[in-house]
């Protein structure tokens, strides 16, 4: 069962882009996935496409081991679209000839259409058209059958098609932003295929609390609700399709913001979900007393996570399933061949969960990218300030303390965390910035007070912009208002003498401190 109606299949041969072909067809309402080169044609066939497009990638057709797809995806009698690499494999595959271009083309070119075709619909022939180009290949004989639609400034075949066949293929990227039109020919492509808009927030809510009580039936199910975007939507989602069959499990671990747990009772109450909170705090500080290297740190946390997670989940009788908040890019990453192993964010995954405990996963979200499971959020009424919520890391704010923790260093980093959050949303600044966090240097610092002077600790304020949370630029806060803050919080926090802010790009800086 998919999601919606009609779907365009992604084959990822391992473009960077690939992930944004798929963005891009969903943002004009329809459905679509990606799966890997060589799925197997079974897996096609129930998939039932209404399209293929064949992505781009880093090989050369003319490699002696170059990626194929299964050779049956031809017969299926239904449009294709080749992207870059994609296209130098239809062009080899239909008798056609590739070359290795003697003046390669990256980033923005120039392209013209050739011909007046169904693929361009909208664009104008003739004249020079912005595009994205990333090749070293191109392809210099056309196969049998096959017309010319268009040139780039290095190559005189930059677009082909065969109407017939309706196979299509372009040299450039049309689901990068350079290429202006690019939207409108994926656009033409969704057309070809005959495809009926049904990709809504409100089909995709329907059809993913109909999946969920159809596969749960009767059964119990529990899910670990951290408060933050993902595990709040995949909670909302259950609650609707299974109600009462549901326990959330809230686990205080000492190390959360300031008023979480109140604010995670909100959210829960509002929608009327089953919650259970466990006060594991003390646990947790506990196996942390006298611990200062990071990776411990994370290891003794996510331990603790499991064995108080495992503990309560004992308590509800005949569980079979646990939900869990996987999303797309998560499922691309790992599924793709391709790509390689996502090391930098292996950790963050408090791994073991599902497999210690013999449950079947139920992951209802597991096909959305990041903005339709916010969407989703919202149209099953979680509110706006839980949707829009920054990133907070499993091990909270262990890994904002740098070093040792204890009580009174909570204490001083819940409250900093609170006014710098509290001031970003009041300037209107905190959905312009995508994670923005307060770390506590454990070294102390000369400082006057009235007419005191004072020996505190330093805090470093952080915030960034970043589309993937694998690279990140430090935002633009203005002097002004970084001092009006720091002023507001060495008058409102005791033991804070000295405010910085983090300037550091990533790489080389992570965005947490630990
Ligand atoms: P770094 O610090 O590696 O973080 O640049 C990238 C993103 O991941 C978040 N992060 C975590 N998330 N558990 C999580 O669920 C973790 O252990 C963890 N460590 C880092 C970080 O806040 C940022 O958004």
């Amino acid at each position: 069962m998919t999601l919606a109606k009609d779907l365009i299949l992604i084959l990822d041969f391992g473009s960077q882009y690939t992930q944004l072909i798929a963005r891009r067809i969903r943002e004009l309402g329809i459905y679509s996935l990606v799966k890997a080169y060589d799925t197997d044609i079974k897996d096609i066939q129930n998939l039932n496409p209404k399209g293929i497009i064949i992505s781009g990638g880093p090989n050369s057709v003319n490699f002696k081991q170059t990626l194929k797809p299964n050779k049956k995806i031809f017969s299926l009698q239904i449009p294709i679209l080749g992207i870059c690499y994609g296209m130098q494999l239809l062009a080899k595959e239909f008798g056609g000839k590739v070359i290795k271009s003697n003046k390669k083309e990256f980033g923005d070119s120039k392209f013209i259409i050739t011909k007046k075709t169904k693929l361009f619909d909208g664009v104008e022939i003739k004249i020079e058209h912005k595009v994205w180009m990333s090749h070293a290949d191109k392809v210099s004989n056309l196969p049998k059958n096959f017309i010319r639609i268009g040139e780039s400034t290095n190559s005189k075949i930059a677009a082909f098609e065969n109407q017939n066949k309706k196979i299509f293929g372009i040299q450039f990227h049309p689901e990068v932003t350079h290429t202006l039109s690019g939207k409108r020919i994926l656009k033409n492509f969704i057309e070809i295929c005959e495809c009926e808009k049904s990709w809504t927030v409100k089909n995709i809510s329907n059809e993913m609390i109909n999946k969920v009580k159809s596969d749960i039936g009767k059964e119990k199910v529990i899910l670990a609700l951290s408060g933050g975007v993902d595990s709040s939507v995949v909670a909302a989602i259950l609650n609707q399709a299974i109600g009462k069959q549901l326990s959330c499990i809230f686990i205080n671990t000492g190390l959360l913001r300031k008023n979480e747990v109140s604010e995670v009772k909100k959210i829960t109450s509002s929608l009327k979900i089953n919650l259970i909170i466990v006060d594991a705090s003390r646990k947790f500080l506990l196996a942390l007393r006298g611990v200062s290297d990071p990776e411990k740190k994370r290891k003794i946390i996510g331990k603790c996570f499991i064995d108080t997670f495992n503990a309560e989940a004992k308590k509800i009788k005949n569980v079979r399933y646990l939900g869990q908040g996987t999303i797309y890019p998560d499922v691309i990453e790992s599924s793709s061949k391709n790509s390689k192993s996502d090391v930098i964010k292996s950790h963050h995954n408090v791994g073991g969960l599902p497999k210690k405990m013999k449950l079947k996963l139920v992951e209802p979200i597991r096909d959305l990218f990041k903005d339709e499971v916010r969407k989703v959020g919202l149209e099953l009424g979680l509110p706006k300030t839980v949707i829009n919520r920054h990133p907070f890391p499993g091990p909270g704010l262990a890994v904002r303390i740098l070093g040792e923790i204890n009580h009174e260093k909570i204490r001083i980093l819940q409250n900093v965390d609170y006014i710098f959050i509290e001031e970003l949303w009041s300037r209107n600044l905190y959905n312009k910035i995508d994670q923005a966090l307060a770390v506590l240097i454990p070294s102390k610092s000369v400082g006057v007070m009235g007419d005191k002077r004072q020996y505190d600790y330093v805090i470093a304020l952080r915030a960034v912009n970043t589309t993937d949370f694998m690279t990140a630029t430090a935002s633009h806060i203005s002097h002004k208002i970084l001092n009006e803050i720091s002023t507001r919080i060495i008058n409102e926090v005791d033991g804070v003498a000295r405010v910085v802010y983090d300037i550091t790009s990533k790489p080389p800086g992570t965005i947490e401190w630990e």
